[in-house]
């Protein structure tokens, strides 16, 4: 039914926003798969951009230092049948930006205008050309303010805490629970007060909790909540 809504060439978009570690990203990569949209995960970029100017071995609080290596970089998503490949340079860094140490670089090197300007045209190219499920910070409010479907996904700090704490054991790292928790709650503090485009609720966005509940309940309470928007939206 989505080739129905969709019959007026009208692409449709969906934006869901909020801190790190309440399943933006699992639960996107399901759903969007399930309904035949694209997911874009936008944080993946901001992570390229990390890892580059932590390979050149740069100071991701030295705006300076970041400018001069995100100017000569290239950084882009590729979706495939198996989800979203990140590209840096055109090398597949999907798997290395995933390492904890990136989560701090990418936070630091995303509150600078430059990076955010370099990477807003791409996300935007790939929302006008596909049906998507967008996920990031600040997609309901700036990337795509007239994104058909919003929500703001959020979890207490121990929640999320827990989440990353067992995605790194699996990782087959060996991650620290408290640790983890003050990482958590600097890089809340850090995106929701930088001067940019900071990680906030839009107004116009579903908020929906996913505190305590498993992967299955959280996909299931995003699922029915976006299920319901489209029918409202696009079946009258
Ligand atoms: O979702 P994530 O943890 O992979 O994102 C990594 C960092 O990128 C996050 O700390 C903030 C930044 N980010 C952003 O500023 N805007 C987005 N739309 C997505 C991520």
């Amino acid at each position: 039914w989505v080739g129905n809504m969709t019959e007026n060439g009208k692409k449709i978009s969906i934006a869901i926003d909020g801190p790190s570690g309440a399943g933006k990203s699992t639960i996107s990569d399901k759903i969007a798969s399930e309904f035949g949209f694209l997911h874009l995960d936008t944080g993946a970029l901001y992570r390229a951009v990390g890892l580059a100017v932590y390979r050149e071995g740069v100071d991701p609080h030295d705006a300076d230092g970041v400018r001069k290596v995100a100017e000569t970089i290239n950084v882009t998503a590729m979706h495939t049948p198996n989800g979203q490949k990140t590209l840096l340079n055109g090398e597949d860094v999907s798997r290395e930006i995933r390492q904890n140490v990136i989560s701090g670089y990418a936070s630091a090197v995303s509150a600078l205008p430059l990076v955010r300007e370099k990477l807003l045209g791409i996300q935007r190219q790939i929302a006008l050309n596909n049906n998507v499920l967008v996920d990031g910070r600040d997609i309901g409010t700036v990337v795509l303010p007239f994104a058909d479907i919003k929500i703001y996904l959020t979890a207490s700090v121990e929640s999320r805490a827990q989440r990353r704490y067992e995605e790194l054991i699996l990782r087959g790292e060996h991650p620290d629970y408290d640790t983890i928790c003050s990482e958590i709650q600097a890089r809340d503090i850090a995106d929701s007060t930088r001067e940019i485009a900071p990680l906030k609720c839009a107004e116009d966005a579903t908020v929906l909790d996913t505190s305590g509940l498993s992967f299955e309940d959280g996909y299931a309470l995003v699922k029915n909540t976006i299920t319901e928007r489209l029918e409202k939206c696009f079946i009258q």
